[in-house]
């Protein structure tokens, strides 16, 4: 080969050449994104939660739920109106709600194991409100059954609201962290303004 020619193939290999790792390059590589796992683990801990958070805006959901089921609890068979009214209100709250959850969050944490069992218990829980809300809109709000369906509908959904909050929610946190979260409230505030009616 001429030397020249030599001298320019020599070139080219030094700059295609692949660099080569040795084990402590990838030990030092391994040992940064375990770093930075934990920097965002405590960080997803530490820092206030980002302001389209979705544990949040679900949590924002709850108080307004408790705030109508004591309402409700309160009014007697004269108070028709009220009752019709209550119910109306945390019929579609409810609804609304359980979209958010149902299209963006239990499916994001059921790929989670340990969060499995958990996100499956709050599709049944769900189911059994969505009933007791049907049946009480089918029933007159003078029966003598209101009062006390729409207590077992306040207890159901108390019961949910711990679960979720005391059990799902945190695990939310830590499975999926601040910037997910974050994201998917995103996805849950662009739901709320395509609610189909039910
Ligand atoms: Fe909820
Ligand atoms: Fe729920």
């Amino acid at each position: 080969m001429p030397a020249r020619q030599s001298r320019a193939a020599a070139k080219t290999s030094r700059k295609t050449r692949k660099p080569t790792t040795t084990a402590l390059d990838r030990a030092s590589s391994a040992a940064g994104r375990t770093a930075g796992r934990l920097v965002k683990s405590v960080a997803d801990r530490v820092l206030p939660a980002l302001p389209h958070d979705a544990v949040k805006l679900l949590e924002k959901d709850h108080r307004r739920f408790e705030r109508l089921l004591e309402q409700g609890e309160k009014t007697t068979e004269r108070a028709g109106k009220r009752r019709k009214e209550i119910l109306r209100t945390l019929a579609a709250g409810i609804v609304a709600h359980e979209r958010k959850e149902e299209k963006v969050l239990y499916p994001a944490l059921k790929r989670h194991p340990d969060a499995r069992d958990i996100v499956l218990e709050g599709y049944q829980e769900h189911h059994v409100a969505d009933v007791l809300v049907r049946e009480l809109k089918a029933m007159k709000t003078d029966d003598e059954r209101w009062g006390a369906k729409f207590k077992v509908l306040k207890e159901s959904l108390e019961h949910h609201i711990e679960e979720e909050e005391g059990h799902m929610f945190r695990k939310a946190r830590t499975a999926l962290g601040r910037d997910r979260l974050d994201e998917l409230g995103r996805r849950m505030q662009s739901l709320t303004h395509r609610t189909p009616a039910r």
